[in-house]
């Protein structure tokens, strides 16, 4: 038995809260590895509604410790918010069931200014180039990372190097948001209001990898929980259109301090159809009622920002695509019962570029935008798959769509949930046995 990484396998929304809840009640150790407060979900447990986006799901179950990987950019603002929200649900949050990666880089107001002021400004430059950010300030802070001017949640030790660190920072980010004709921002203010809240946060700073190899020593089970999706990764999805961070399962390795062997089994959530917020391309889009028709049945509205999601068939060569690049193992097929009702189903098998039939989903900017799916249609069926609990309560044409999904994306179903509740599952595999 080992440790499993939970991934989505296409733009994100893929109805991971659910799945993730469930594994990390089995789970001693849940681990957020990329991605930041622009993830979201809703948990609920007993009747009790939460909110997260960037604690890790396991802390609302007791008995269990919750990490904050060095792969994630942590608004520190934020994160006490969300501690506040879910101790006013009778949640215990203290250092012996948080910890937070001394060296997870920090979100400052200042890069949700950046955030906003650049997406203004590729409005400007050209009308719907904006990439539909969340606004979180997400890519600029993962932008300081890399360039190696961030600040870092161990730099609040320090009061002294903290001041000189933000006033470097802000000599770029105010230059730069002079440029873009947005307000500047004091760094004076922005090291005030760090120095406000540095105790509350360092608190739960702790040594990650060093606390991750003592769970591999002692056997712990690790769960690792990925944010957004395989076509929103930043090398593998569907580029500029993407977040700021890999979402890819390797990134779990590299997000928490842990080699690439300590992550057995990966499972990739794939909702039935698909759907993606933002701008950017997304071949098999139905901008009509089929479209309408997925998007109020699953209502899909973001958790972050309450946008519209855009709706479409399932597209099964870019999820065989994340099936390969995000090496997983095996899917977890949510939201089937979206699909109840509809005479037929299409499924994109291929795609038409330039007059030839290719069968992956290329990275040129120009041609994601020039595919034109390959349709295979599917009967539909009529019956409620909602809350079905075996295979023997599906009708037989939802088994014949799941069996072909299989075969499309060469990997195999091994859970199938039904509606958003824990029991309404079909589960084939547990993944921490396959692990
Ligand atoms: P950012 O992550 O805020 O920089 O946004 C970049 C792109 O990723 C936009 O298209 C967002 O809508 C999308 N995105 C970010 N987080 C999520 C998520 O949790 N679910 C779905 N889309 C997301």
């Amino acid at each position: 038995m080992g440790n499993v990484a939970v991934i989505g396998s296409q733009w994100g929304d893929e109805g991971k809260g659910k799945i993730v809840d469930w594994l990390s009640s089995r789970a001693d150790v849940v681990v957020r590895f990329q991605g930041g407060h622009n993830a979201g979900h809703t948990l609920v447990i007993d009747g009790v509604e939460y909110k997260l986006s960037l604690l890790p799901s396991g802390i609302v179950r007791g008995g269990k410790l919750s990490i904050i990987g060095n792969g994630v950019v942590v608004d520190p603002w934020h994160l006490l918010k969300e501690i506040d929200g879910i101790r006013a649900k009778g949640i215990e949050v203290n250092p012996a069931n948080l910890m937070l990666a001394e060296n997870a880089t920090l979100i400052l107001p200042v890069h949700q200014a950046a955030d906003r002021a650049l997406e203004a400004a590729r409005e400007d430059a050209k009308a719907g180039s904006k990439i539909g950010t969340t606004g979180r300030g997400i890519g600029p802070a993962y932008e300081d990372k890399v360039a190696r001017r961030a600040i870092r949640v161990c730099d609040l030790q320090h009061p002294e190097m903290l001041k000189e660190k933000i006033e470097r920072l802000m000599l770029h980010h105010n230059a730069l948001l002079k440029g873009l004709g947005a307000d500047t921002i004091d760094p004076d203010k922005v090291y005030d209001d760090l120095m406000q809240i540095s105790g509350s946060i360092l608190q739960y700073a702790g040594v990650v990898w060093k606390r991750l190899e003592e769970a591999r020593v002692k056997g712990e089970r690790v769960l690792f929980e990925g944010a957004q999706g395989i076509m929103l990764d930043v090398d593998h999805g569907t580029y500029p259109y993407v977040t700021s961070s890999n979402t890819v399962s390797a990134s779990a390795a590299s997000g928490s301090g842990v080699g690439p062997r300590s992550v057995n089994y990966v499972l990739g959530i794939t909702k039935a159809y698909t759907t993606r917020v933002g701008t950017g391309p997304f071949p098999t889009e139905q901008q009509n009622d089929v479209g309408e028709y997925m998007g109020q049945r699953g209502k899909e509205f973001g958790t972050v920002t309450g946008r519209k999601r855009r709706c479409g068939w399932f597209d099964a060569v870019l999820v065989r695509q994340a099936v390969k690049v995000g090496g997983i193992d095996g899917i977890a097929l949510t939201k089937l019962d979206v699909l109840d009702g509809l005479d037929e189903l299409k499924v994109c098998v291929g795609y038409e570029l330039n007059g030839e039939r290719i069968q992956h989903y290329p990275a040129s900017q120009l041609h994601q935008a020039a595919v034109k799916p390959i349709y295979e249609t599917l009967a539909g069926w009529k019956e409620s798959t909602r809350g079905a609990r075996s295979w023997a309560d599906l009708p037989a044409a939802a088994v014949k769509y799941v069996r072909r999904i299989e075969e499309l994306i060469e990997a195999p179903v091994t859970l199938l949930s039904t509606s958003p509740e824990r029991e309404d599952t079909i589960l084939m595999q547990d993944p921490f046995l396959a692990a």
